[in-house]
């Protein structure tokens, strides 16, 4: 049996299926492209047939990188497996990830069928991916973890007979307990033909609705299974997937497991900021390896026992995940190369051009926060993508205080013309927005905003998430200022730009 690691990364497809969390195609190439140089070998792109920008996704991820391979989701509908062929034509290698429910509840209730009609689709849909002539054909039977381990081996066998290499076993609902996920890898490891010889292989997919998408992994792992179905941060529906840098750092870490991967955790910071402010999806301060607090010792002893010797308490040296030690501090004293080098290390790139207009966003800030954090420049770089789009904020006049009526007055640039507005409300945010409807005509809601400071101080920046209702969808925007007002603005702006189209093709200004 190999003893190689796969890692399959989908970000871009289980962990984009996040309300909130949907990006455009220039982000996903960005995350694709800095998935590439973490070093995944499989990236799964999207879900072509779900919408024309899934498939255009896949089609411009595929011609953005060379080396992994590029997986496209299908159901088990031929239609699914068209589109899925169609969208991967440009990539160098391809894979088709198609499947469906073998659970007794997916069979019953969702497909209102038998088991064994079940595995007719399945056989079929696999037969017909494989006659698209990609490279990999990959089956996954949904809901694995709560299906009969008899009927899952022999789903399992009729899909490697019908040319499946890789043979998924999702928990979908994050049920399993670690033992039980285990046992039912060794299980389909012993009794599938086609396993044990290596011409198929074993995936775990798992979610962590009971906060075991790791253990679960590890324990498929160990029990046979080759690839490991992740994302970055552990985004991904309800309680997420499997974190890909969990996963990787155990297998780092713990020696004695006899297993390796092609990930370069150096690139795990980099990549981690990169999704949580793509996606606008901050990771939770405590969250293991990425998170604020994963490296921060606070208490006395533990300080004292690191400065002693680092062994002590740290299991893990966090070079080894990016972080550079004391996380840098940049001030307006610094110069261009050393803010291209910390770009770099946080995953940015930028042209010559992005890199002056960050650098000169970055003195300014300097100007008014005497320290400028990685989030900072995060930010910064966050915001010069924000600059391309098609409403931008010119200028954002406000009077407030007690006793005093809140007055705004706006400016946007909305695809290159000027337009201002002016609004009394009932706070500084209240009348900005008024101001800002009476431009930009569209029926919108306010739905709910959060507001928080980057690092600490009162010079501090402030990040702004918010979610605004359109046409019956949500968007979900993020804006960053050391102006509170004109974070949330920004961030208002920020959703804006993510609305549909009006019907008749034209934005209402
Ligand atoms: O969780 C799941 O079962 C999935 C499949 C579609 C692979 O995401
Ligand atoms: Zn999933």
């Amino acid at each position: 049996m190999s003893d190689r690691i796969i890692f399959f990364d989908t970000t871009l497809r289980d962990g984009e299926q996040v309300p909130g969390c949907q990006l455009n195609t220039i982000e996903k190439i960005e995350v694709a492209r800095q998935l590439e140089q973490l070093g995944v070998d499989v990236i799964e792109a999207g879900f072509p047939v779900s919408s024309p920008g899934d498939f255009n996704s896949v089609v411009e991820i595929s011609k953005a990188v060379s080396n992994p391979i590029i997986c496209a989701l299908t159901r088990a509908v031929e239609a699914d497996i068209d589109a899925a062929a169609d969208a991967l034509q440009y990539a160098r290698l391809k894979r088709i990830h198609t499947g469906i429910g073998t659970s007794d509840e997916h069979i019953r209730y969702k497909f209102n069928s038998t088991r064994e009609e079940i595995l007719e689709r399945a056989v079929a849909a696999v037969k017909y991916a494989v006659s698209k002539k990609v490279d990999e054909v990959e089956f996954y039977a949904e809901d694995a973890g709560r299906t009969d381990n008899e009927y899952l081996a022999r789903v399992a066998e009729a899909a490697i007979k019908a040319g499946a290499t890789i043979i998924n076993i999702p928990d979908t609902t994050g049920y399993c307990l670690p033992d039980e996920f285990g046992a039912k890898i060794k299980y389909l490891m012993e009794h599938v033909d086609g396993l044990a010889n290596g011409k198929a292989i074993l995936s775990t997919h798992c979610h962590n609705d009971l906060g075991m998408a790791t253990a679960n992994t590890m324990s498929g792992i160990l029990n046979g299974a080759r690839q490991v179905e992740v994302t970055i941060n552990g985004v991904g529906e309800r309680a997420g997937n499997t974190s890909l840098e969990e996963i990787a750092m155990i297998l780092k870490c713990h020696h004695n497991i006899p297993l390796e991967c092609g990930i370069n955790t150096q690139r795990i910071t980099a990549a981690s900021r990169l999704v949580s402010s793509l996606m606008s999806m901050p990771v939770q301060f405590n969250k293991a390896i990425v998170g604020r607090n994963a490296f921060a010792h606070s208490s006395g002893i533990h300080q004292d026992g690191v400065l002693k010797n680092t062994s002590t308490y740290e299991i893990i040296d966090p070079k080894d995940v990016g972080l550079e030690e004391g996380n840098i501090v940049m001030t307006a004293r610094s110069g261009r190369a050393a803010l291209r080098h910390r770009l770099t290390a946080l995953g940015v790139k930028a042209d010559a051009i992005a890199m002056n207009r960050i650098y000169e966003s970055f003195l300014k800030l300097a100007d008014k926060k005497k320290e400028l954090t990685d989030d900072d420049i995060l930010m910064l770089a966050g915001a010069d993508v924000a600059a391309k789009r098609h409403v931008k904020l010119e200028s954002l006049e406000v009077t407030t205080g007690k006793g005093v009526v809140p007055d705004a007055t706006i400016r946007l640039n909305v695809d290159g013309e000027s337009f201002s507005a002016r609004s009394t409300g009932n706070g500084p945010l209240d009348a900005s927005i008024k101001a800002l409807k009476q431009i930009i005509r569209r029926t919108m809601t306010l739905k709910e905003m959060t507001i928080q400071a980057l690092s600490k101080g009162s010079d501090d920046m402030c990040k702004v998430h918010m979610q605004v209702e359109n046409d019956g969808h949500l968007y979900y925007g993020f804006g960053s200022d050391t102006d509170i007002v004109t974070a949330s603005v920004e961030a208002y702006i920020d959703c804006i730009n993510k609305f549909k189209p009006e019907s008749d093709g034209k934005d209402a200004v």
